[in-house]
């Protein structure tokens, strides 16, 4: 990990609170209901574990991995499901848990998955939104930051599988990868 290709955008004590203001929020909304807590693997993995944690009334967890098809420089909109959930959803409340939404096609396809599944309701959960990016009409119900079209990597999100383990939720800067 390099810390000179990045530069911090939200440092830790922003995104403790973010988190915890989204925990508490979820926390009221879900009162007396079924959560489900449904992580999109690898990048949902940090913030999962932060909100869990924030989050004060009964919740189940559940992890599901997927892979954009093709994974280059063009989004197909093929989703491939790498790992699938180990329960089932069906008359439960869900929420799926997404890092960050860019295009959205990776969060309309799972939200239109599970909807399939019959489950009493399916919400979604994104700590970052980048609506300039977007490409399918999908917005998240709970969105942390609504941030700009900057490469991001940290707190969980990767660059070529790289920098997940910075606790910060950082710009690359562009001469890291426009080498
Ligand atoms: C990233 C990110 C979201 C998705 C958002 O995952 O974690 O899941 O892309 O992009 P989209 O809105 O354009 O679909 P990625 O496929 O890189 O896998 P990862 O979580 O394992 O890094
Ligand atoms: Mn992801
Ligand atoms: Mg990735």
């Amino acid at each position: 990990m390099n810390r000179n290709d990045v530069e911090i955008l939200y440092d830790k004590e922003t995104i403790r609170s973010k988190v915890k203001e989204l925990a508490e929020q979820i926390s009221r909304d879900y009162e007396g209901k079924d959560l489900l807590l449904v992580g999109i693997l690898k990048g949902a993995f940090v913030f999962m574990a932060d909100l869990i944690r924030e989050i004060d009334i009964p919740v189940e967890l559940d992890f599901m991995d997927v892979s954009s098809y093709g994974m280059s420089t063009v989004s197909s909109g093929e989703v491939r499901i790498l790992k699938d959930l180990d329960y089932s959803i069906k008359d439960r409340d869900v929420l799926v848990v997404e890092d960050i939404i860019d295009t959205g096609l990776t969060l309309k396809y799972i939200k239109e998955l599970l909807l399939k599944r019959e489950p009493r309701s399916v919400k979604t959960c994104c700590l970052l939104d980048k609506p300039e990016r977007r490409k399918v009409d999908i917005n998240a119900d709970y969105v942390g930051f609504v941030i700009p079209d900057e490469f991001i990597v940290g707190y969980g999100i990767d660059y070529a599988e790289k920098y997940r383990n910075i606790p910060e939720i950082c710009i690359l800067k562009p001469s890291v990868y426009q080498k």
